[in-house]
């Protein structure tokens, strides 16, 4: 009998075509996300699940999975996993890191460049018809090269977006658990300050750290009060590390200029007053989407699946102490 697999969204072809030569794959063919409920009238039987970021993978979604050996998460962030249930239930857990870092730093580079120079906001204006003549005052914006950028987070995506301020002429601000190493630090030009010094100096602060306890509401009120009233806050990582409600006041309050968010607390809801406001880029999660991306994404996704249906160690395995028992 072949191992069946559940995937919980449409994944780029070839890999899946991969998959389907080594398993029985039941894939949710239909465009909207697979229930909970509906993931736990399939998971009976299923070796491995191939699921995305928005799918809840709580312990008792995990548990009904008798014969479930992996998940493999469409993503680097796993915050939609129990983790602790899933090493417990002795199933593998992975992710797609590396693939998506600097495609991920892209999109961030854009909310920082888009929200600075106005261009989702011009655009509008020019299809609205808005658009009379050339005018001195027209959609002045904030100069983005030679500003301070404030990177929370120097991992990989934050490195990635360190390695783009250089090429913009940034100075280089960064705060995390500890330093990076230092030759890493020279490389980029990247100077380790507290959080509170970052905020107080960044004209652009962006955030590249999980979801994880620690990191829930990481940025508000207080936070927010510390940055400079022309600064600007960019979220291409997790909407709970930023306080939604706290940073609409503080926008509505004008404590500062703006933001680029690339996620939201309750995704897809987006705060109202968010909406109404001209000072926001907002997008809907797509700091990974591209099609070079998404296929190589999926491609380790179906390979860490493909290792367990070998019996071997999936490469990015997140939880590897299921194996030391
Ligand atoms: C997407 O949000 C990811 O974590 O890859
Ligand atoms: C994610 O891959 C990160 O380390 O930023």
């Amino acid at each position: 009998m072949r191992p069946k697999v559940l995937v919980t969204r449409e994944i780029p072809a070839r890999p899946l075509k991969l998959l389907q030569e080594k398993a029985e794959v039941t894939i949710n063919g239909e465009d909207r996300e697979m229930t909970v409920e509906e993931i736990i009238a399939q998971l009976p039987q299923k070796i491995a699940l191939l699921s995305m970021a928005g799918d809840p993978l709580s312990a008792k979604v995990l548990g009904t999975g008798k014969d479930l050996k992996i998940v493999a998460n469409y993503a680097v962030g796993f915050n939609n996993i129990d983790l602790v249930a899933a090493t417990r239930l002795k199933i593998a857990v992975t992710n797609t890191p590396e693939v998506l870092t600097d495609t991920t730093a892209d999109l961030a580079f854009a909310l920082i460049l888009g929200v600075a120079r106005k261009v989702a906001e011009a655009d509008r204006f020019v299809r609205a018809g808005k658009w009379v003549g050339w005018k001195p005052g027209l959609f002045l914006g904030s100069d983005v090269h030679g500003k301070t950028l404030g990177i929370i987070g120097l991992g990989r995506i934050g490195t990635s977006m360190a390695q783009r301020a250089l090429g913009f002429n940034m100075e280089i601000l960064y705060t995390d658990v500890r330093p990076i190493d230092r030759s890493v630090e020279e490389r980029y030009r990247a100077k380790y300050v507290s959080l509170k010094e970052l905020l107080q100096s960044a004209d652009f602060v962006t955030i590249h750290v999980a979801l994880t306890p620690d990191t829930i509401h990481l940025i508000g009120r207080e936070e927010l009060r510390l940055m400079k009233s022309t600064a600007f806050l960019i979220n291409a990582s997790r909407g709970p590390v930023v306080n939604e409600k706290d940073l609409v006041e503080a926008l509505k309050a004008g404590m500062i200029a703006g933001a680029g968010l690339d996620v939201f607390e309750e995704e897809p809801r987006v705060t109202p007053e968010l909406i109404q406001m001209d000072n926001v880029l907002l997008l809907p999660h797509i700091g990974s989407a591209t099609f070079e991306t998404r296929e190589k994404m999926a491609l380790v996704a179906v390979n860490n699946i493909i290792a367990i249906l070998r019996g071997e160690t999936p490469p990015n395995i997140l939880n590897p102490e299921i194996y030391s028992k």
